[in-house]
């Protein structure tokens, strides 16, 4: 049974929301837990269990087996590819990977203060100025403009981290894999293996997450039959919250405060005495660890002892044990365990980036569900425009402004 909350009326002289269902006998669930919204057949979420699949296939398969392409092409086009069907996404991926000059040169002109998704959430908006229109003006929606935004998301993450450095962004390599040619754009130096394997495994374990709050906007922003670029503009804004895909930062700055292992419990009981949230913990659908969460530890191990300095996955690991033993302690009615944003901050801190990017990388990966969900939307669209109650003042006369007083009711 979703959990069913009463929103209590911030002002005004309306009845209040409990008055009001007691009358109409609406049920309002706050954040639309539990709440069916529509269907897809991209990705299920089974939270009790705490198992992923796309399209049927267990992520604890395809994080292993399968390169982050696959997932594209099993997204966009229904299946896993046969060796040529590959090839050739591979293929029309590397072509599209270069950014208009005029963005890049949009990106030297701002302030290299500027926080890396503001960044990147504005140059996906710009890309719509610069992508063909069909003969009514329209921008086209389909999977060649996804693979267009898949191809591109990170070849803008890679110039922003360049330029805010001082330095000149790299050409992208179209011979290098979405995993290898990102690593390559940041440094110049074609990545190991291991590292080349690490973001590979992050984008396809972040490729997809059913009706997750970014998705389920760039779903709602398509539903108004606005495109693509629209679409996944409105997704990459919704994922900078630390709520949602902001966490990954947040959990960053959080190793970073703690500094030390043993420094992890007093970390933790402070932080929950200032009513703060552990990031990178909690989830609204897993009641138990998320899957994807041993995966991005694995990697953070093996990368940290394979670099010989273990630092950030010896911190990650203790504060996860803290805290879910304190939270259990806590919050004992809610089960609240490491999400997919815990790891990866170990992850991509052993590999180099910084902080404020993670959620960037993050948006590199999802951006194959964003676009895909966008086309499904799209294939047997309806406007999806919900109620709301209304709990403000009844209906009143209008009060010309000689005579209005000076008042509280309706100034919030
Ligand atoms: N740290 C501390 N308390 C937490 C918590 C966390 N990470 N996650 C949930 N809780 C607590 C809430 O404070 C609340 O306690 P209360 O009932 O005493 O007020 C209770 O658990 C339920 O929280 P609620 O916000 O209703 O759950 P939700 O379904 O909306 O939570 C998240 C889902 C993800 C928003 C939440 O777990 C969270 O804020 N996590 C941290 C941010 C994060 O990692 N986000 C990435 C998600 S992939």
């Amino acid at each position: 049974m979703p959990h069913q909350t009463f929103i209590t009326p911030s002002h005004g002289e309306g009845g209040s929301l409990e008055e009001h269902l007691s009358t109409t006998g609406t049920v309002v669930d706050r954040g639309l837990e539990g709440v069916v919204v529509g269907s897809t057949v991209l990705s299920n979420v089974e939270g009790q269990v705490g198992r992923l699949t796309y399209r049927g296939y267990d992520i604890d398969d395809l994080a292993p087996n399968a390169c982050f392409e696959e997932i594209v092409h099993l997204l966009l086009y229904g299946h896993l590819p046969t060796a040529e069907e590959l090839a050739s996404l591979k293929r029309e991926l590397g072509s599209r990977r270069t950014l208009p000059e005029p963005l890049v040169a949009a990106m030297q002109a701002v302030p290299k203060t500027a926080w890396p998704m503001d960044v990147m959430r504005t140059i996906v908006s710009g890309l719509a100025l610069f992508s063909p229109v069909n003969n009514k003006g329209e921008h086209v929606s389909d999977i060649h403009s996804a693979i267009e935004l898949i191809a591109k998301l990170p070849t803008i993450l890679a110039a922003w981290d360049r330029i805010r450095r001082g330095l000149e962004p790299i050409e992208p390599r179209a011979d290098l894999s979405q995993a290898a040619n990102f690593l390559y754009m940041r440094t110049g130096k074609v990545p190991t293996e291991m590292e080349e394997d690490a973001v590979d495994t992050y984008l396809v374990l972040l490729a997809d997450h059913s009706y997750n709050a970014s998705t389920f906007s760039a779903r709602v922003t398509a539903s108004t039959r606005a495109d693509l670029y629209a679409s996944i503009t409105a997704a990459l804004a919704t994922l900078t919250g630390d709520l949602h895909g902001g966490a990954a930062s947040a959990s960053y700055n959080n190793l970073v405060a703690i500094g030390s292992p043993q420094n992890a419990e007093k970390f933790v009981r402070d932080e929950l005495s200032k009513g703060h949230r552990i990031m990178g913990m909690g989830h609204r659908e897993y009641r138990v660890r998320d899957p994807r969460a041993k995966h991005l530890e694995a990697i953070a191990k093996k990368l940290s002892e394979h670099q010989g300095n273990t630092k950030w996955y010896a911190i990650a690991r203790e504060l996860e044990n803290q805290s879910q033993r304190i939270l259990a302690e806590e919050k004992p009615d809610r089960k609240i365990y490491a999400n997919v944003d815990f790891y990866t901050a170990p992850v991509l801190a052993d590999l180099g980036m910084p902080g404020d990017e993670f959620t960037c990388l993050f948006a590199c990966g999802r951006v194959a569900g964003w676009t895909a969900h966008v086309l499904e939307q799209l294939h047997d669209n309806r406007l999806i425009r919900p109620q709301a109650t209304y709990v403000g003042p009844p209906p009143g006369p209008f009060v010309p402004i000689d005579k209005r007083q000076t008042s509280t009711v309706g100034s919030a």
